[in-house]
């Protein structure tokens, strides 16, 4: 346990968690743990070393000899595997599912345990993710539970995709999230659920600043931190 103040944001991909969890670091100067990143170069070094992803002895060998370097950046998480900066490999589709899939592992989840929470440093830390107010920071001053329905996440990630240039079908869309939600909720180890007190926040009536505002005032409101 620590005195330092955590503000964990759980909730299923295309939610927000990202966008909000950068806003709040940076109104509070806060450091920022994006683990969905930790999982993301965990999978993405298994693969690079050929490890194969049903097998998970496969996979914690290969971890074995990863050297993962996170560096905060206003955009997101600078993230290098060795010298080789991985950052946008790691926001690849095919990175997230993978991440998902090596994510049900107990083995890989208890590896990345002591990494996620060496994150936490004073003044304090915003954690993302799907278990960091229930696995991996407990005691968290604030636990925010972030949902959206299915629809409207589909459509910000196409919006986000197609910024970039990439044109995707809706349903083709909807079923990885589908898909993706499903693996993650279901899982033995750790599944995505809300915390019991968690504030479980519905944003897809909402913009990022309504978000941010409501996770402000319930911080004020538990008169610990801002
Ligand atoms: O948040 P993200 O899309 O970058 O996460 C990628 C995958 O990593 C997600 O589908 C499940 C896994 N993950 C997890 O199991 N636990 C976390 N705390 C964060 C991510």
């Amino acid at each position: 346990m620590s005195d330092i103040p955590v503000i964990t944001i759980d909730g299923p991909s295309g939610a927000g968690k990202g966008t909000i969890a950068r806003q709040l670091a940076t109104e509070l100067s806060f450091h920022l743990l994006d683990s969905g990143a930790v999982y993301r170069a965990a999978a993405l070094h298994a693969l690079d070393r050929g490890a194969d992803l049903d097998d998970e002895a496969s996979v914690l060998v290969a971890l074995q000899s990863m050297k993962a370097t996170f560096k905060p950046h206003p955009e997101g998480v600078q993230v290098w595997l060795d010298d080789r900066n991985v950052t946008s490999d790691l926001r690849l589709e095919t990175t997230g599912n993978a991440a998902s899939r090596v994510a049900v592992m107990a083995g890989v989840r208890e590896s990345v345990l002591d990494e996620q929470r060496s994150f936490r440093k004073a003044p304090g830390l915003i954690a993302d993710g799907r278990d960091m107010g229930t696995v991996v920071f407990p005691d968290a001053t604030l636990k925010v539970f972030l949902s959206a329905s299915q629809q409207v996440r589909a459509e910000r990630r196409s919006k986000q995709l197609k910024e970039k240039g990439i044109n995707v079908t809706m349903g083709s869309l909807l079923q990885e999230i589908g898909a993706r939600d499903e693996r993650d909720s279901s899982r033995e180890h750790s599944p995505l659920v809300a915390a019991h007190d968690a504030l479980i926040i519905d944003s897809s009536d909402l913009s990022i600043n309504e978000v941010v505002a409501q996770i402000r005032s319930a911080l004020s409101a538990a008169d610990t931190v801002g």
